[in-house]
């Protein structure tokens, strides 16, 4: 196991009508004056705003409010964010919303503070500094951005989408009530599904030796959303199965399941070329390219494949590891199937001539490469988005 610190300092207020205590615990933190940030509507239809609104009443907090974040969101509306809190003297930034919105209202909460453009971070993938403090109520288990230090944003000038990180980023609060997650479609449940699974499979798949604590969150993670998500996808409103997914979304990306052990991180970058060049839904690009790199990386370690393999799916070992492994990666193309997500990037809407163009996009180690496990080359992603056009 590697050396590691490990501080995930987010309070989690979990459960059925949490978001009442949104403006107590604005106030616990220190806020004065919030911008409540949101999306492109979700959070006004249901009534969530509203609630959120009054909450912050009771308290005496008062507040602006900024909607409009689109899915991948966009540099744009940080600048716009950015200059009302300025203005208006926005002491606490409330994220609304599913991963857009709140990776949106950390850049805001970064950017007040920074002196210069916010985008300098973003681009460099440099490390913030300081931010405003920022809170969250989650709307869709995705991202893992209620309880990560990242924050992804698409500058829309340049179509580039990059994230960075910084202790700071991490909320200081997240309202976590699965009730809001009913009103989701199914698209963006098995998207965020999918999402959550390619967050631990990042970290699953690591050069790294004898982590068997870490192995074994991973699988207890993966095994509850292989078990969760067909139960919401028949039945949106299954309480239960909301709340274990919205859980697991959370841990899946705070790093306790990550720790002591190297990540690899290469099917995101892949991903994020996706979704700044068409619009991707990042869930749905994941689901897409996880076994297509599988494929590619199944020589390296055939044996942790293999163990995959067995341990998720309860596929027996054949006495060869490849093969074995190679039995995992079709059961995970069959389950992103059974959740309703496709299979090529075709039907993501990608053209062919895309894939030279976004495998020369990717941001590359000094040698060359990106990913950990298998270090790849610009060729070899462009063979990876070939594998599953
Ligand atoms: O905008 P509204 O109207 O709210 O609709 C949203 C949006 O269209 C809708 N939605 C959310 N909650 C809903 C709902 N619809 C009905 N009922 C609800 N309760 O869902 C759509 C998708 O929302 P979005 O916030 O984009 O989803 P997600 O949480 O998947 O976030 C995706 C973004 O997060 C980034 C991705 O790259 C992408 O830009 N990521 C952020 C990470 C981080 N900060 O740690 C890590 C991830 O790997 C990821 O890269
Ligand atoms: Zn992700």
């Amino acid at each position: 196991m590697l050396n590691f610190e490990f501080c995930s300092p987010t309070h989690f207020v979990f459960g059925k009508d949490t978001e009442a205590k949104t403006g107590a615990l604005v106030k616990q933190y220190g806020g004065t004056k919030v911008l409540i940030h949101y999306g492109g509507g979700s959070a006004v239809r249901s009534g969530l705003l509203d609630r959120v609104e009054k909450s912050l009443t009771e308290e005496g907090i008062l507040f602006e409010t900024l909607g409009g974040v689109q899915p991948n969101p966009r540099s744009s509306l940080v600048y716009e964010g950015i200059d009302l809190c300025r203005k208006t003297g926005v002491d606490f930034i409330l994220a609304v919303g599913g991963g857009s919105v709140i990776d949106s209202a950390k850049a805001i909460a970064a950017g007040v503070l920074i002196d210069g453009d916010f985008w300098q971070y973003w681009e460099t993938k440099t490390p913030v500094p300081a931010s405003l403090p920022i809170g969250t109520v989650l709307t869709i288990p995705a991202a893992g951005s209620e309880s990560s230090h990242n924050s992804v944003i698409t500058n829309e000038k340049t179509m580039v989408k990059r994230g960075t990180t910084g202790q700071c980023l991490r909320p200081k609060f997240s309202v976590l009530n699965p009730e809001l997650t009913f009103t989701l479609p199914a698209w963006q449940t098995a998207s965020g599904a999918s999402d959550i699974i390619a967050h631990v499979l990042e970290r699953y798949f690591t050069n790294t030796e004898d982590v068997e604590v870490t192995d074994r969150l991973c699988e207890a993670l993966l095994l509850t959303m292989v078990h969760e998500t067909p139960r919401v996808i028949e039945n949106p409103t299954c309480y239960e199965a909301r709340a274990n997914i919205m859980w697991a979304g959370a841990l899946a990306h705070n790093n306790v399941v990550g720790v002591g052990r190297e990540q690899d991180w290469a099917t995101h970058a892949l991903e994020h070329e996706l979704s700044a060049l068409r619009d991707v839904t990042h869930g749905a690009g994941l689901a897409v390219l996880f076994p297509a790199w599988m494929e590619k990386a199944l020589p390296h370690n055939p044996k942790l494949f293999a163990k995959m393999a067995t341990r998720i799916f309860g596929i027996e070992n054949t006495g060869d590891d490849t093969e074995t492994g190679r039995l995992g990666i079709c059961a995970w193309r069959d389950f992103f199937h059974t959740i309703g997500m496709p299979s090529t990037l075709r039907e993501l809407g990608m053209k062919e001539e895309d894939l030279p163009y976004m495998a020369n996009r990717l941001m590359l180690k000094k040698d060359g490469t990106f990913g950990n496990f298998i270090p790849l080359t610009p060729a070899d992603a462009e063979e990876i988005y070939r594998a599953c056009f």
